[in-house]
């Protein structure tokens, strides 16, 4: 095992998947939840360390998506894996509704030093990104007696009722559920690439003055007064929907709105935070400080951990109000502490220069493929837009399809995002190295699959 993980390439040994994974994927078939969304690759995971991944037939990965951005630190990092071991061998249940620990305060004191809210702050710890976003939903409706929300096409905050009311990525997400549990209303993302907004909308401040004057001039006008919005919710950084980054100035606008209207503005940072752009948080390359932050993915290297992370004068909701059995659990903390420490150590620093590294080696692919339209991100959060001609920008979803599966038929990790985009997340650990053999990857899928 240590040998194959010496590899400085990929290699795959048997037809994919192989006996062994096709065995596992069958019997996942008959007993495991089929709404899974699933890519068309199936990769049946062993085993891992740092950037590389062994499936169950002995082939080795190079993860260029760390478990949908969550092995932050890469795959069993020994100081993780140590802190974890330590922690489940003292305490690893308490149940912090009702009792106290050490742990708790210890990360909720760090998290107020580094989120991009205005101190003081309060945390809620949850277990998973939707969590954390049903306790900002919570959290915005106690905190100002309002009950409408302004979300985004393109979005994903989550599964649950609450967060799937926000939730505009996919079609498939909706369909079944019937009305929106939460009164929302979905405003189109100024997406730079693809400005869903008329030239009358823009003025002369392209994409993100004609996302702010949707809301301010059409949406406040007609059908959703100001003062009934109690929280405008926003990705900085668009995952799900395609890896698109807000425009310069939309989110300085969207705080000035809420600054206005009373309104509070909760950024959803389960993807983009934890130094996945480059910066801790996303929000940090903006500028910009909001009511109430969620967290969850990157911030304890692959155990379930979600954070919601407020102003503290919004929390001052009654016991009983929100909790959670296992939110916050010793183990998931310690593991959270210790990446927060790497994340501050190296890792931010690594994200922004090997991040910066992948970006212009995938701009260099983009001016050899006319079939990639847009390369965009920050950090080690890209995505690439496949069209069928830059010209014409067509999107390509099937050609991104099959360069999803060609990449990982060579041993490259990659997942789609948003209808034809393929996203780049890394563990933050991906050297120089790593970065060529994955280019080169990738460039060989895409020529053999156009
Ligand atoms: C921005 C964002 N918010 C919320 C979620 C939901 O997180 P979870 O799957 O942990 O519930 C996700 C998951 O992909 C996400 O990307």
């Amino acid at each position: 095992m240590a040998t194959a993980f010496a590899l400085k390439k990929p290699q795959i040994k048997t037809e994919l998947p192989g006996p062994k994974a096709r065995s596992i994927i069958e019997a996942d078939s008959q007993f495991v939840n089929p709404a899974y969304p699933r890519p068309a690759f199936k990769l049946v995971a062993q085993r891992a360390a740092g950037v590389w991944v062994e499936d169950v037939d002995g082939n080795l990965f190079l993860d260029c998506n760390a478990g949908v951005a969550v092995c932050s630190t890469g795959h069993c990092h020994p100081e993780v894996v140590a802190a974890i071991q330590e922690q489940a061998a003292q305490l690893i249940h308490m149940c912090g509704t009702d009792f106290y620990y050490r742990q708790m305060p210890e990360l909720a004191e760090k998290l107020d030093e580094i989120v991009p809210v205005a101190r003081p702050t309060k945390t809620h710890f949850a277990n998973s990104g939707t969590e954390a976003v049903e306790t900002a939903l919570k959290l915005a409706m106690h905190a100002t007696g309002r009950e409408k929300f302004i979300a985004f096409f393109g979005s994903f905050h989550g599964r649950t009722l609450g967060s799937l009311s926000l939730t505009s990525s996919k079609i498939a997400q909706r369909i079944g559920f019937k009305r929106q549990a939460l009164d929302v209303v979905h405003v189109p993302y100024p997406n730079d690439y693809r400005n869903p907004f008329s030239a009358e909308d823009c003025g002369d401040g392209g994409a993100a003055q004609g996302g702010l004057n949707w809301i301010e001039n059409r949406l406040f006008k007609t059908t959703t007064p100001a003062e009934e919005v109690a929280a405008i919710v926003i990705e900085p950084v668009q995952g799900e929907g395609g890896y698109v980054p807000s425009p310069k100035g939309f989110l300085s606008g969207l705080r000035r709105i809420c600054d206005e209207h009373g309104i509070l503005l909760i950024v959803d940072e389960v993807q983009s935070g934890m130094g996945r752009t480059g910066k801790m948080f996303a929000s940090d390359h903006y500028g910009l400080k909001a009511d109430i932050v969620c967290i969850a993915k990157g911030i304890a290297s692959g155990l379930p951990l979600g954070a919601c992370v407020s102003r503290a004068d919004l929390m001052d909701w009654k016991p009983g109000a929100h909790a959670s059995t296992f939110g916050g659990n010793p183990v998931a903390i310690a593991a959270a502490l210790k990446t927060i420490e790497l994340l501050e150590r190296e890792l931010v620093a690594n994200s922004a220069d090997v991040g910066a590294y992948l970006k212009s080696g995938l701009e260099k692919l983009k001016d050899k493929h006319n079939c990639i339209g847009d390369v965009r991100g920050m950090g080690m959060m890209l995505g690439v837009e496949f069209v069928t001609d830059r010209s014409s920008k067509q999107p390509d979803p099937e050609l991104r399809d099959r360069v999803e599966m060609a990449s990982f038929e060579r041993g490259l990790i990659l997942l789609g995002a948003g209808p034809n985009s393929i996203r780049w997340s890394p563990p933050l650990i991906l050297n120089r190295e790593n970065v060529d053999v994955a280019l080169e990857i990738f460039d060989d899928a895409i020529t053999s699959s156009r």
